[in-house]
């Protein structure tokens, strides 16, 4: 996505000083001046414009880029072809024309039959480019790929020699969030896999729209991350204008269940039989929020599909606007969800463990701890008409959508490290038996009632969005953040291990002991397969590699017991953290405490 803030010139707002919000705003840096903002509403429209002329096409391989181009290049101006593979190995190209008219003539060119199969062919955006039945010629380009395999998984290995010859902590974050972070060509995907819904839904309900929403939007996704959409009613003040004389006539739904169940069983039904890509459909109808789940196979996308929660768009509107307002903020998130997931802390399954969304909130919250974000109060306190927004069930989403006219903020100079140190650190000591975390109040206010985390719901402060959280995780919260602020400070003390900085955090731990076992001597590489296979004697390298794989081999019990020894001892002083917690946590009452200790009872930790 490309950049949202400009910065301009140092800046006093005197009318402010008088604010609440403005007890500790003074200056701000030259450096941060927002003067340009992009909003989320501007993006959201660039991007769906960008979907509306843009097509993806199955071709052989990326060689097939010249006589594709040439082929589109008849019926329109294309802007860019961008290249990826699937997880099949099929490849893909994206093609953004630069108009819809452009798009349209080429859609009308389309071929919509296959002779020999028995199949209803469906106008979407996403088509295959068949060999040419003759020999066209098409005039020489010198235009080439925009992207070539874009949508390539992180080479995790490259990625630890990166990070580990880096030179600071904060440099590690910032790389390790630079190549994460969902990049233009899986934003275009999203966007576009929304698209074909609309297409294909379009005949039937009118005035609706696809929209992406969650990591997919907010600037907190990684490349994979899954793809949360909503189905919404798209009606404009014109369209229900009542100088329109003639409406549509409406089909009521009858029956029990509520309707929008009812369309949800039919949408999943149309994924199954009228969207090319999408496979796996499963319906979760009866949940709080009834969604259809599916994968997209064209573009390895797992979509949760849900109608009308226009309150989560409104949700990853503001998460997009706290993250837009300083350029350490999603760096960190990133680095603390990646920490969270090695740690597993999260993980893909729902569970009674924490998810990324929430887990989000209290980065956030801490940072506004430190000074470096505003309170959703505040922002709800700065909107001003153009930002009301009402969602589903009359849900109040109002609060301040332009960034650039926050009131300049002093928000301190702690660098990446500090702040993901101090993050642990704070997380380590925070009071969970009775405070809840509240991002609308920027502060920790009185916990509502005695479940194991709160996490206030920014825009629906009844809710805590980590109810399902236990006690055991909680704990496990607790405690591996203690472990990850002893595990950061120990690491910057003395010479720079191969798990210093964030790599001690970020490695899954299973990972972290295979690597101890197969390193090559004092360096930092590791035995590939293909070094064990090398037969050249005289290559120092191989002659090292064999005798450290015949000592592995001889030692291999040792180390197998030595790494079950220091997973024991692991455990223990886990279990010594752990009941020193027990010893100095405060319970509610004696009903609390019984049940906290009846739950650890059956728990490993
Ligand atoms: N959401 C919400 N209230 C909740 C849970 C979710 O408003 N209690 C909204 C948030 O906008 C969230 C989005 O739904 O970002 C999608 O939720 P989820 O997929 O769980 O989180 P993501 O932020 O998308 O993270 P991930 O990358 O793990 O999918
Ligand atoms: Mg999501």
């Amino acid at each position: 996505m490309s950049v949202l803030f400009q910065t301009g010139k140092l800046c006093l707002y005197k009318k402010c000083l008088k604010t609440s919000f403005c007890k500790y705003v003074f200056l701000r840096k030259a450096s941060d001046v927002p003067r340009q903002f992009v909003s989320f509403d501007e993006i959201v429209a660039q991007r769906r414009a960008e979907a509306r002329r843009s097509l993806v096409v199955q071709v052989n391989s990326e060689s097939s880029f010249t006589e594709l181009y040439g082929y589109c290049s008849k019926y329109a101006t294309v802007n860019d072809i961008h290249h990826y593979k699937n997880s099949g190995g099929e490849h893909f190209m994206l093609i953004e024309c630069s108009t819809e008219e452009n798009l349209k003539d080429v859609l009308q060119n389309c071929s919509s039959h296959q002779k020999d199969l028995d199949v209803m062919a469906v106008p979407s955006p996403f088509l295959w480019f068949r060999a040419a039945p003759g020999k066209e010629k098409y005039p020489v380009t010198t235009r080439s790929l925009a992207v070539k395999d874009g949508c390539n998984k992180v080479d995790e290995d490259a990625l630890y020699e990166e990070l580990l010859n880096c030179g600071t902590v904060s440099d590690q974050i910032q790389l390790l969030y630079d190549r994460t972070v969902l990049n233009d060509l899986g934003i275009r995907l999203r966007y576009m896999v929304a698209r074909q819904l609309e297409v294909i839904f379009s005949s039937l309900y009118a005035n609706i729209a696809i929209q992406p929403f969650g990591s997919s939007v907010n600037g907190f996704g990684k490349m994979g991350c899954d793809l949360d959409l909503v189905l919404t009613n798209a009606l404009t003040n014109e369209m229900t204008a009542a100088n329109r004389r003639l409406v549509y006539q409406e089909k009521k739904t009858e029956g029990g269940r509520s309707p929008w169940q009812r369309h949800m069983e039919l949408v999943a039904a149309l994924l199954e039989l009228r969207a090319p890509g999408a496979a796996r459909v499963q319906r979760v109808l009866h949940a709080r929020v009834p969604i259809v789940k599916y994968a997209h196979d064209m573009t390895d996308l797992d979509c949760d599909l849900c109608y009308n929660n226009t309150s989560g768009v409104y949700m990853s509107e503001l998460l997009y606007l706290l993250g837009s307002m300083d350029n350490r903020v999603r760096p960190l998130v990133l680095a603390v969800r990646r920490w969270a997931r090695a740690v597993t802390l999260t993980c893909a399954q729902p569970g009674r463990w924490i998810t990324n969304f929430p887990l989000t909130l209290l980065v956030l919250f801490f940072l506004q701890q430190q000074r470096l974000l505003p309170s959703v109060r505040q922002l709800v306190q700065l909107a001003r008409k153009g930002d009301i927004r009402i969602a589903e069930d009359n849900l109040n989403c109002t609060f301040l959508r332009d960034a650039s006219r926050l009131p300049a903020a002093s928000r301190g100079d702690h660098n990446l490290q500090t702040l993901l140190m101090q993050f642990f650190e704070y997380y380590a000591q925070f009071d969970f038996q009775d405070k809840a975390i509240s991002v609308y109040e920027g502060n920790p206010v009185r916990k509502p009632n005695a479940l194991p985390l709160y996490i206030v719901n920014p825009l629906e402060q009844a809710l805590n969005v980590s109810r399902n959280v236990s006690y055991e995780e909680l704990e496990r919260l607790r405690l591996e953040v203690r472990n990850a602020a002893w595990q950061l400070e120990a690491g910057l003390e003395g010479k720079k291990g191969d798990d210093w900085g964030i790599l001690g955090l970020i490695e899954q731990r299973s990972t972290r002991s295979l690597k101890k076992l197969l390193r090559v001597g004092n360096s930092h590489r590791l035995v590939s397969v293909k070094d064990l296979f090398n037969d050249k004697e005289d290559d120092p390298n191989s002659t090292e590699i064999k005798s450290k794989v015949q000592r592995l081999s001889k030692t291999e019990k040792d180390n197998v017991n030595e790494l079950k020894d220091s997973v024991v001892k692991d455990e223990k002083n886990s279990q010594n953290v752990k009941e020193k917690q027990t010893q100095s946590m405060k319970y509610k009452n004696t009903q609390v405490r019984n049940e906290v200790n009846r739950i650890r009872r059956g728990k490993i930790v």
